[in-house]
């Protein structure tokens, strides 16, 4: 089973990035750790990355033709990205959206996500460890449990 990791904009510069709000892994280190725990839980992990909307929008639409679950961490494009949005939407692969901060507990501006609505579910707030508990819903789903 495979499961792309998409990371959004300024997502590249974690470990130096706000670390009293991100944490202090880095995204390598993140994308390593999620790579590893797929493998141990049967699952192949691939990480992307990108600071452009439009590269966003194709790793989903390539994600939607050849990956089996997608976790997106849309970043500032969470908020006001239509295109995103509809990238989510167009796909029939489930998509869980993850944030490393509590949106909901943070600017005004952050408490809305325009992706939310068409996602699977999303986790928010739990730092790095969110990556891992995406990927532990991706197996409980694809593996087939409590729905
Ligand atoms: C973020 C939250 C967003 O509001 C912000 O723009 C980010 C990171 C998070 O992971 O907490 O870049 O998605």
């Amino acid at each position: 089973m495979k499961v792309w990791v998409i990371n959004g904009p300024n997502l590249n510069l974690l470990g130096t990035r706000e670390p009293e709000i991100y944490g202090g892994d880095t995204l390598q280190k993140i994308n390593e750790q999620a790579m590893a725990y797929g493998e141990k839980n049967g699952l192949t992990v691939e990480c992307f990355q990108s600071n452009h909307e439009g590269e966003i929008v194709d790793f989903i639409q390539q994600a939607g033709e050849v990956a089996d679950f997608i976790i997106l961490n849309p970043a500032a494009y969470s908020h006001y990205s239509i295109a995103v949005r509809d990238a989510v939407a167009a796909v029939a692969v489930p998509v869980i959206e993850v944030h490393l901060s509590n949106i909901a507990a943070r600017d005004e501006f952050r408490h809305h996500s325009v992706v939310a609505p068409v996602a699977k579910g999303q986790i928010s707030g739990f730092g790095s460890y969110g990556y891992l508990m995406a990927l532990d819903a991706a197996k409980h789903f694809l593996w087939g449990g409590l729905k």
